[in-house]
């Protein structure tokens, strides 16, 4: 179906008519309708205009409400303080609307009038490393972008830049090649675990399967440490094994292989248990520009954007300066010959645009990598590689940092980074005290799909209904909290809806606009209207937060009808079936945003 124009669109197109037939030197001007608590709608286009015009601003508005006299869809307009509109619609608009809306799969949703294609850098833990609370939050946020984007009809490409390449990989190489089974999967299988998930299968076994490789890699990373720290000799034949490493050579190459996907089961596990879908051909780490890099070092430096500083390639910038005032420059290749994190970064940017066509890059990263980003972006302009007419196609959604109790950085006590899955786990064994309070009819088996649900929901929630620019406190006794801004109290509000549906047995929602609303339900239907605006705003901007505070005031508004205006018991049958009706499109709305945030809906819980 083609899309449907919300109630708000048609008001705004109404008055923006009537503003040019009143002022045929307005025509294409924005009355700038808004939501208001005086009417439904008020539009204040008229003032600037008015300024503009050198006119008097009551008069203009008064000239516009003598256009659009009360009919089908406007009730009432009235000239308001200093030349705002004030305008209530009729009920019957507003239910035919929503009816409208609700007969469309995509509940009316446009796609985008011209969809590019983006390519998303998020998600990107690092080999042989515990994943922690910056990789939740990019996987996380990356993870909606991409729902969001995708729903528009936007084409969009996915790269989980993983950290694969790298000096450290020098020691664990040269350390499994003198201890070949220190990664073999028979000497961890002891304390009987292994036999417990393959019992259990699913997702016991795949949590099992993952736990066991970090252990593993853990396990390698310390021997291969404790050696590298005390062994001179070792040291050297490690830092020969980078050189091979990056020479291509068979035989390190193989290993390194090993780690890699060691590391890559153990991420799938972190991924399922976050209920994100990871492919692996979008897994295109760092490595994979390896062949690239002495390209880019060509070409800046034949253009003369990288120079040649104590024998390292570097890029200089006005603006970036360290404390000294000296300047900070990007270092595209050491004086050694090594590449560090820019060049790949830039052999990653002209892939993307010349080789993946891209005209939005997209960067899901901490807001401490601000810096490297920035000169990294100017470079590639600079070098002539972000897409044409485009200088800034290239945009770091920056986001803030996770904090503990204490306001600081979350660590540990001992002060150590917090493993990513020891936070899941402890999420959802909250989530499954409170899931089993409220709990009437449900097996165990349900209590644990459910407790999933509801945990891994409330740690997504509360990052995505936060700025992604703004830090925020790590507080699971919020998070899974059943009342204020939380997940669980948008999928309970989701639950109670479809406890409504079931029980209505054969009647059914139908939507009757020549029924009168009440206050709770025109407030609620009003709600409803905005839907496809705020989603078109939030894609537009890349902020999931909006979203979330949307289906936030979407649940509070449907948690007052329910309060105020009995469903099954309403007066006569069509008063059941609007009512129904509403229910069913609120539920329908919360399932589709929460799904575009990447959090379920269970339909009891
Ligand atoms: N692996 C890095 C980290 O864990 C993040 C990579 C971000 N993406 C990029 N293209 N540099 O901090």
């Amino acid at each position: 179906m083609a899309s449907v124009p919300s109630l708000a669109a048609t008001v705004n197109q109404r008055v923006s008519d009537a503003l040019s037939a009143a002022l045929p030197e307005a025509a294409a001007v924005d009355p700038l309708l808004r939501r208001s608590d005086r009417a439904d709608f008020q539009a204040n286009g008229m003032l600037a205009l008015a300024k503009k015009l050198k006119g008097n601003p009551r008069e203009l508005a008064a000239q516009v409400v003598a256009q659009l006299p009360a009919g089908e869809v406007i009730k009432d307009i009235e000239v308001s303080g200093p030349g705002f509109l004030n305008i209530t619609v009729t009920d019957e608009a507003i239910l035919s609307t929503l009816a409208a809306r609700a007969a469309d799969d995509r509940l009316g949703v446009p796609y985008a009038e011209e969809p590019g294609r983006t390519v998303i850098d998020y998600s990107q833990p690092n080999v042989a490393k515990e994943m922690h609370v910056g990789h939740l939050r990019s996987t996380v946020i990356g993870d909606a972008i991409v729902r969001i984007l995708e729903h528009r009809g936007e084409t969009v490409i996915r790269r989980h830049h993983i950290g694969d390449w790298g000096t450290q990989f020098g020691m664990l190489i040269q350390y499994l090649i003198e201890h070949p089974h220190e990664l073999d999967h028979e000497s961890d299988t002891a304390n009987g675990e292994g036999e417990a998930a393959v019992l259990y299968g699913g997702a016991a076994a795949v949590s099992y399967g993952g736990a066991a490789a970090m252990a593993r890699l853990n396990r390698l990373y310390k021997a291969s440490r404790a050696v590298f720290d005390s062994d001179e000799e070792f040291k050297t034949r490690a830092r020969n094994r980078v050189v091979r490493l990056q020479a291509g050579d068979q035989e390190t190459l193989d290993i390194w292989h090993k780690i890699v996907d060691e590391s890559k089961i153990y991420f799938q596990a972190v991924y399922h248990q976050l209920d994100v879908e990871i492919r692996d051909e979008d897994v295109v780490g760092e490595s994979a520009y390896n062949d690239d890099l002495p390209q880019v070092v060509k070409e800046l430096e034949e253009s003369g954007v990288a120079v040649r500083s104590d024998g390292a390639l570097c890029v200089f910038f006005d603006d970036v300066k360290g404390p000294d005032g000296s300047p900070t420059p990007l270092i595209v290749q050491k004086s050694n010959g090594g590449f560090g994190y820019a060049a790949t970064d830039l052999a990653a940017i002209r892939d993307r645009v010349s080789a993946l066509h891209a005209d939005t890059l997209l960067y899901v990263v901490d807001a401490r990598q601000a810096l490297h980003f920035k000169m990294v972006f100017e470079t590639a302009r600079r070098a002539g590689w972000l897409p044409e007419g485009r200088p800034d196609a290239a945009r770091q959604l920056a986001f803030g940092t996770v904090l503990g109790k204490d306001g600081k950085p979350f660590k540990t006590r001992e002060g150590e980074t917090v493993r990513l899955v020891d936070l899941l786990d402890e999420a959802v064994d909250r989530a499954a005290t409170v899931v089993r309070e409220k709990a009437q009819d449900l097996t165990e088996e349900e209590i644990a799909e459910r407790a999933a649900q509801v945990g891994i929901g409330a740690v997504k929630y509360a990052d995505l209904s936060t700025s992604m620019s703004r830090d925020y406190i790590f507080d699971l006794d919020r998070m899974v909290s059943l009342n204020g801004d939380t997940s669980v109290y948008l999928q309970y509000a989701y639950a109670r809806i479809q406890s409504i549906i079931r029980k209505a047995g054969d009647r059914k929602p139908v939507a009757h606009p020549e029924l009168e609303l009440a206050p709770a339900e025109r407030a609620l239907a009003l709600h409803l209207d905005e839907f496809a605006e705020t989603l078109a705003g939030v894609a537009e901007s890349y902020e999931p937060h909006k979203l979330a505070a949307y289906l936030y005031g979407l649940a509070s508004h449907y948690t007052t009808f329910y309060e105020h205006c009995p469903v099954l018991k309403a007066d006569g049958e069509a008063a059941v079936e609007n009512r129904l009706f509403l229910c069913d499109l609120t539920a329908r709305t919360l399932h589709q945003g929460m799904a575009l945030l990447g959090i379920r809906t269970p339909e009891r819980l």
